[in-house]
């Protein structure tokens, strides 16, 4: 036994399965590439579920990291930090306008629990409207807010509110359902998991209207499509849509794990001292990570390269085995003739990281932000060398 297969020997021996694991094991990454011991290298189209915003190995990220954890690595939110200070200006005025406060909190599960548990304080209701096929995270409130988790992995007894899921893009049925129980409703601007389900603008506003009428707050859940994702810096300011609550997190720290919830003044001042808490939230680490990839977003115009090269992927990449293009930005699925699972192996074999999704015929695509157009060709000629291939 080599010490290679010896190192997975003993992974596998000691880790819980998560998700099934691909036989590719990464070392180091540069750019939109990753490198195993052999030097065997691939083009990453899945950016680790659309958390490595800024590829791998971006000078400024690894720089912030370095230099921060050398200054301080970590502190209590119960001293004030002048980078948690400036990490909560700088995504507040990135997101959305009228979103001026900041909870940082760990991962986007934990941004939308919070989110929710806020809707409920703030209206004092006991209802929530989801969209079917969504998926918000993993915790409590936000798996039970996740169309179909009760149903199969959802593990607790039983969900802790009401929850009600609507038809996507229907918006007679989010008007049935949305009334004066309603403390919210939460939705994904392109759902990930699903496949790359683009909403219909005109429906997320008709959420907002609903949430208006009634009185219920409108909960966006940005944890992937956030961060300069879909060619803007979050589907709110894309569509115009303007939430009571927004979550991030995937993205927001370029891979330092780290998640955030937005509110407007008139939700925070509502706060007393301990409505809200996290122990390594709005930590100096993740802080000044957050910093650094939206000045990198904003320097290098990342949003306009998101733009551009999903054209180029839309226009190029309907090739091979490859029926049908959906979402938006970076956040693509490729509806494929044959099992996703079959493509994104073949993939695979020949150098390239693609996702999968919910739907057994949809690939997911979610490449660093930093994506450039001889890669879309890469891929595109690679898809195209499928066409005959037995899959
Ligand atoms: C839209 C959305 N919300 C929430 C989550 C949960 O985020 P996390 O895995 O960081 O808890 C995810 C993760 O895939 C997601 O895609």
């Amino acid at each position: 036994m080599n010490a290679a297969t010896h190192e997975i020997a003993a992974v596998g021996a000691h880790l819980n399965e998560v998700y099934p694991m691909l036989p590719f094991t990464p070392v180091r990454g540069a750019g939109v590439f990753l490198e195993d011991t052999s030097g065997r290298r691939v083009l990453d189209f899945y950016g680790g579920h659309a958390v490595a915003a800024l590829g791998y190995g971006h000078p400024d990220l690894s720089a912030t990291i370095a230099r921060q954890s050398r200054d301080l690595v970590f502190q209590t939110n119960a001293l004030p930090l002048r980078v948690r200070d400036e990490a909560a200006e700088r995504l507040a005025s990135f997101g959305p306008p009228g979103l001026g406060r900041v909870f940082f909190v760990n991962s986007g599960a934990e941004a939308n629990e919070n989110a929710l548990r806020l809707a409920f304080r703030v209206t004092g209701r006991s209802k929530v409207v989801a969209l079917e096929n969504s998926f918000h995270g993993r915790t409590a409130a936000a798996a039970a807010v996740s169309f179909g988790a009760a149903k199969s992995w959802y593990g607790f007894p039983r969900t802790p509110f009401d929850v009600v899921f609507v038809p996507r893009n229907d918006a007679a049925a989010l008007a049935a359902d949305v009334d004066s129980s309603t403390a919210a409703v939460i939705i994904e601007p392109v759902q990930g998991l699903a496949g790359a389900f683009d909403f219909a603008p005109e429906f997320l506003h008709a959420i907002r209207a609903a949430c208006d009428r009634h009185g219920a707050l409108m909960i966006i859940d940005e944890v992937q499509t956030g961060m300069g994702r879909l060619g803007a810096p979050f589907g709110a300011q894309l569509h115009d849509v303007r939430p009571d609550l927004l979550t991030v997190a995937k993205g927001l720290g370029g891979g330092f794990p780290c998640g955030a919830v937005l509110m407007p003044h008139s939700i925070a001042s509502t706060l007393k001292a301990g409505a809200l808490g996290t122990t390594f939230g709005g930590g100096p680490v993740a802080c000044a990570a957050i910093k650094t990839v939206i000045d990198v977003i904003e320097r290098d115009d990342l949003c306009a390269n998101v733009r551009n090269i999903s054209a180029v992927i839309r226009s190029t990449c309907r090739v091979g085995p490859v029926e049908s293009i959906q979402g938006r930005g970076f956040l693509l699925g490729l509806k494929t003739r044959q099992k996703a699972a079959a493509i994104r192996d073949a993939l695979l074999a020949r150098d390239i990281l693609v996702g999968t999704s919910a739907d057994p015929h949809m690939l997911r695509l979610l490449p660093p932000l930093v994506l450039s157009k001889d890669h879309v060709q890469h891929l595109a000629a690679v898809l195209e060398d499928l066409t005959d291939a037995p899959l």
